[in-house]
C-alpha cells in the first residue's frame, strides 16, 4: 500500500502533537487532523502560533513548519476519512460516569462512534490505528463494527499506543524509547498492515526501537506501563509519610535507592499525588478488567496504587488545615500551580483540584496562579466535581495574573505544580506582603527550604 494520506480523529494532547511530528518527519505524506470541536480546530489553525490549544515546549515551531504544507486541521471528518489510507483514532476515553463499570471502566462511546463513522464512509481498504489508550480487546469490538456495518471493504486494525508524556511530548515523539505496534500477526494482511506503520515510523526512528507484537499484548502493554509508573510514585509517596514521622528525608531515600541500577532514578519524586489523564484512568481500567475476569487479588493489588494517591492528596490538605491552627475559614491560601505537572496547560486529574475542593469545604479562600492555565479551566475543573454550586466555587476561588498578587495577604502558599519559574521569584517580597506567620507547603519538593526559612517562612515539604 502506497501511503499518501493519513488522517487522525481527535486533535487533543495526543493526536495534535503526534500528527505534527509525523507530518514534519514525513513530508511526502499529507496528514489531516480532524475534530468535532470547532473551536479547537480553529485554534490549531490560528495564524498566531502561540494560540494553538495545547501548550507543549517546541510544539509551536513543529506545527508552524508543516501547517498548510502537509499538515492540516479540519472539522470535515468525512472527507478526511474518505481520502486517507491510514486512520488514527485518538479521541478521549474517559472513565465511565454512568451505568455498569461507573467510576472504573473506560467509556468507549466515542471510539464506537468513530468506528461506525469510518465504516459508513470508507469506500476502499483502510488501516485503522488505535492511538487512544483502550482496554484490552477493544480492537476486536472495532473490527466487528467495521466488518458488519462497512461497505464490504477490508479493514486492518492496529494498536499503536502513545507513550508520550505531556510537557515533553515533542522530545518523546522525536526520540521515543520505543514505538509499539500491535496487529494481527497471524495473517499476511495483518503483517502487511503492521509493516506499513513500521515504515512510517522508520522515517525517523531506528528499526530496533520499533517493536511489533500481537494486538492484545500491545493494548495491555500501555496499561501496564502506566500502572508501573504510577506505582512507583505511590510507592515513594507512601514512604514520604513514613519519612515525616521518622526524621528520614524522602529526597535522600529516593536518591539512595535510585542509584541502585535495578531500581533506577526516574519516577521517584515524592509529590502531592500524581495526576494527568492517564494514570488513574488506566489503572482503574486494569482493575476493572481484572475484576471482570474474577481476578480479585490482582484487582485489589493495583487498586491500592489509586488509594495511596487519594490518601496523599487528602493528607496534604489536612496538614494545611491542622498547621494553620485547625481553621482555614476565610483565610486566603495561595495555590502556585494548577496544572497536573509543569510545562503543560492540562489540568485533568490534577491534585490541585482535589486539594482546593477539600479546603473550600473548610471555607478557605483559594487564590490560584498558574502560568499557563486559564481561569475558565479552574472553575470548570471544580464544577465538574459537583461538590457545590458553580456560584459557590466562584465565591471561594479567585485566579490571578501573577504569583505576587495571588500571594498578597495570604496566610499560606501551597506549591502544587513544579513550574521552574517559581524558584526564581523574589521570595523576600512575597513574604513581606503576607500574613504572619507565613507558611509554605511545598507539594513538589521544589523550593530551597533553607533559603525560605531564612527569610522567615515556616516551610514544610512532602516527606521531610
Ligand atoms: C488521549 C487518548 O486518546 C486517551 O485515551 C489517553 O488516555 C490520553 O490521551 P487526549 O488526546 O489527551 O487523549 O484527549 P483530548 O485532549 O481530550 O482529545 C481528544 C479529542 O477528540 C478532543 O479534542 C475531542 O473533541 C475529540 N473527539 C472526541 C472527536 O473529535 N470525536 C469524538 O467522537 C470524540
Ligand atoms: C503518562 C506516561 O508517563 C506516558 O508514558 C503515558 O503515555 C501517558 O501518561 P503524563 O500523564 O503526561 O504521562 O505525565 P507523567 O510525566 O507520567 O506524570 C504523571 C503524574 O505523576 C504527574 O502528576 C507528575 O507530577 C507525577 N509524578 C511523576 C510524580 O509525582 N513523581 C514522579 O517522580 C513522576
Amino acid at each position: 500500500m502506497n501511503i499518501t494520506k493519513i488522517c487522525c480523529i481527535g486533535a487533543g494532547y495526543v493526536g495534535g502533537p503526534t500528527m505534527a511530528v509525523i507530518a514534519q518527519k514525513c513530508p511526502h505524506i499529507e496528514v489531516t487532523v480532524v475534530d468535532l470541536n470547532e473551536e479547537r480546530i480553529s485554534r490549531w489553525n490560528d495564524e498566531d502560533i502561540n494560540n494553538i490549544p495545547i501548550y507543549e515546549p517546541g510544539l509551536g515551531e513543529i506545527v508552524a513548519s508543516s501547517r498548510g504544507r502537509n499538515l492540516f486541521f479540519s472539522t470535515d471528518v468525512e472527507k478526511a476519512i474518505h481520502e486517507a489510507q491510514i486512520i488514527f483514532i485518538s479521541v478521549n476515553t474517559p472513565t465511565k460516569t454512568y451505568g455498569s463499570g461507573k467510576g472504573m471502566a473506560a467509556d468507549l462511546k466515542y471510539i464506537e462512534l468513530c468506528a461506525r463513522q469510518i465504516a459508513r464512509i470508507a469506500k476502499d481498504d483502510k488501516i485503522v490505528v488505535e492511538k487512544s489508550t483502550l482496554p484490552v480487546r477493544t480492537a476486536e469490538a472495532i473490527k466487528s463494527i467495521l466488518d458488519h456495518t462497512g461497505n464490504g471493504v477490508q479493514f486492518q486494525i492496529l494498536s499503536n499506543p502513545e507513550f508520550l508524556a505531556e510537557g515533553t511530548a515533542v522530545q518523546d515523539l522525536i526520540s521515543p524509547d520505543r514505538v509499539l505496534i500491535g496487529g494481527d500477526n497471524q495473517t499476511a494482511e495483518g503483517r502487511d498492515a503492521i509493516n506499513v506503520l513500521v515504515d512510517i515510523y522508520s522515517n525517523w526512528v531506528a528499526k530496533d526501537r520499533i517493536l511489533t507484537t500481537n494486538i492484545w499484548s500491545s493494548e495491555l502493554s500501555k496499561l501496564t506501563a502506566n500502572a508501573f509508573l504510577a506505582q512507583r510514585v505511590s510507592s515513594i509517596n507512601a514512604m514520604s509519610e513514613l519519612c515525616e514521622k521518622t526524621g528520614a528525608d524522602v529526597n535522600e531515600v529516593a536518591k539512595a535507592i535510585g542509584m541502585d541500577s535495578r531500581i533506577g532514578p526516574k519516577f521517584l519524586k515524592a509529590s502531592v499525588g500524581f495526576g494527568g489523564s492517564c494514570f488513574q484512568k488506566d489503572i482503574l481500567n486494569l482493575v476493572y478488567i481484572a475484576k471482570s475476569f474474577g481476578l480479585h487479588q490482582v484487582a485489589n493489588y493495583w487498586e491500592q496504587v489509586i488509594i495511596m494517591n487519594d490518601h496523599q492528596k487528602r493528607r496534604f490538605a489536612n496538614n494545611i488545615v491542622q498547621t494553620l491552627y485547625n481553621t482555614v475559614a476565610d483565610k486566603k491560601i495561595a495555590f502556585l500551580g494548577w496544572a497536573f505537572k509543569k510545562d503543560t496547560n492540562d489540568t485533568r486529574e490534577s491534585s490541585a483540584i482535589y486539594i482546593a475542593n477539600d479546603l473550600i469545604n473548610e471555607q478557605a479562600k483559594i487564590a490560584v496562579f498558574d502560568p499557563k492555565v486559564l481561569e475558565t479551566q479552574v472553575y470548570s475543573d471544580l464544577d465538574y466535581l459537583e461538590t457545590r454550586s458553580a456560584e459557590k466555587n466562584k465565591k471561594n476561588v479567585t485566579t490571578y495574573e501573577t504569583a505576587y498578587e495571588a500571594c498578597k495577604g495570604a496566610h499560606a502558599i501551597a506549591i502544587l505544580t513544579e513550574w521552574d519559574e517559581f524558584t526564581a521569584y523574589d521570595w523576600q517580597h512575597i513574604y513581606d506582603n503576607m500574613q504572619k506567620p507565613a507558611f509554605i507547603f511545598d507539594g513538589r519538593n521544589l523550593m530551597n527550604g533553607e533559603m525560605l526559612k531564612k527569610i522567615g517562612f515556616i516551610y514544610q515539604a512532602i516527606g521531610s
